[in-house]
């Protein structure tokens, strides 16, 4: 899928993607700090990606893991610091929803710090009945002496 706007691209084809950005981003991001490249690269491959593109270069990202059948989880979002404020991370937003693969899904879910604005204006509100939801979370995996291997 491809997507342009005001001279700013989004696309779902891996190969066009910018891995060092990417991961430069994700590696110091508050919520998967210390990534390594060969989990990136894994979780890519395995994952419905969208990519922002402009000037040249990737600019933004998001991550979706899914059945694109019944539920998606909608993860390391993010548009580069001198490329925000100007809407692009709302239009990658509307990209990612309007994915045709991500239409008819029973639930989507994501997690965030402080962008919940963002999101609930796609219709994300927080969980109707947290009591039920439960998670195995790791935050310090990737600092861990058993964290996954690193390496390409
Ligand atoms: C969150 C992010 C993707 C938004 O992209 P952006 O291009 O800056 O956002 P836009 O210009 O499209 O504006 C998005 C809207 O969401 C709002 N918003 C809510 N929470 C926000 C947040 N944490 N950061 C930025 N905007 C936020 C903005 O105020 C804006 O609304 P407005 O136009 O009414 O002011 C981007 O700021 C970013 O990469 N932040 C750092 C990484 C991050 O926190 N990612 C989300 C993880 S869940």
């Amino acid at each position: 899928m491809h997507w342009s706007r005001d001279g700013y691209q989004v696309g779902t084809d891996n190969a066009t993607f910018d891995f060092d950005i990417i991961h430069a981003y994700l590696a110091q991001s508050y919520w998967s700090p210390g990534i390594p490249r060969a989990t990136l690269k894994k979780a890519i491959e395995g994952s419905l990606c969208f990519g922002l593109f402009g000037k040249g270069q990737q600019i933004g990202f998001a991550r979706v893991v899914s059945d694109r059948a019944t539920f998606a989880y909608l993860c390391d979002v993010f548009v580069l610091p001198d490329f925000q404020g100007q809407g692009l991370g709302r239009w990658l937003m509307d990209c990612v929803m309007a994915h045709p693969d991500l239409q008819a899904l029973r639930r989507i879910v994501l997690v965030t710090r402080d962008a919940h604005s963002l999101y609930k204006e796609f219709g994300f509100t927080a969980p109707g009945k947290p009591e039920g939801y439960m998670e195995l979370h790791k935050p310090g995996i990737y600092r861990s002496s058993v964290g996954a291997p690193d390496g390409d």
